[in-house]
């Protein structure tokens, strides 16, 4: 493949890539194509080295639902701390396909993963999570590239997961992905077409030189 295939192919996969929650088949996925994405989520960088994650594959239907009834909770908790307009808004949203996914993949985080000397997290902790999160978007970006579908779910809390799964104390529970096949992905993310929030244009997220973008005076105060 030549760099500008590649370079279409990595767009293209971030273009089509959706949260998926409506849309799963529950049909099964061939382990060799399940391997290859976990060595891609693996493939992930991580600080130092650390490689701090674990994927914990979750088919087991009772597992499933025990953790189904504690996000429908947990949504009933978020619903309940909305005013009434946004908890109207809020009704059609769908935040998990835990049950109709083909594959639960619990991913964790463990701190104590190449410590205590993490070279780059001396003086930023978190930079480990996000190291976590890496390998969690490798994961949707494979997916996306094989034509399946991913959506992450955090209406849970960590210590329900924590047990449910048997974590040690140390270990968190970064994210429920609920994994597999798809009729289709959504052009379209499921928030804004139900209308809860608009996506940012990228022109007002990059800022020059500064928070302000105030380029001028900052160069003039620095002098
Ligand atoms: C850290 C994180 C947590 C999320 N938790 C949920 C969730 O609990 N339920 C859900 O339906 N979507 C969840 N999402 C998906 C977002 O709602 C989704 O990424 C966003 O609306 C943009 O849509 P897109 O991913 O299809 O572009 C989560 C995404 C992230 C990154």
């Amino acid at each position: 493949m030549d760099a500008t295939d590649l370079a279409d192919a990595v767009y293209e996969a971030i273009s089509r890539r959706r949260d998926v929650r409506a849309e799963f088949t529950g049909e099964p996925m061939p382990p060799a194509t399940l391997h290859r994405m976990l060595v891609a989520a693996h493939s992930a960088p991580s600080v130092g080295l650390s490689q701090p994650w674990d994927f914990i594959l979750v088919s087991a239907g009772t597992t499933r639902a025990r953790f189904k009834d504690h996000v429908d909770n947990e949504r009933r908790v978020f619903a309940e701390s909305l005013p009434a307009e946004r908890a109207r808004t809020f009704v059609p949203i769908k935040v998990e396909g835990i049950m109709e996914s083909t594959l639960g993949v619990v991913v964790t985080y463990d701190p104590e993963r190449g410590a205590p000397a993490v070279l780059g997290r001396h003086a930023i902790a978190d930079a480990g999570l996000y190291s976590t999160c890496l390998a969690i978007q490798n994961l949707w970006l494979a997916a996306t590239a094989e034509g399946y579908g991913m959506g992450w779910v955090s209406f849970y809390r960590e210590p329900f997961v924590q047990h449910l799964l048997g974590l040690p104390d140390r270990v968190r529970p970064v994210a429920w992905l609920c994994l597999g096949p798809v009729e289709k992905l959504q052009e379209v993310p499921d928030l804004e077409r139900h209308h809860w929030r608009a996506r940012r244009p990228v022109e007002a997220a990059i800022h020059l030189e500064t928070w302000s973008g105030d380029v001028a005076s900052r160069g003039a105060s620095d002098q």
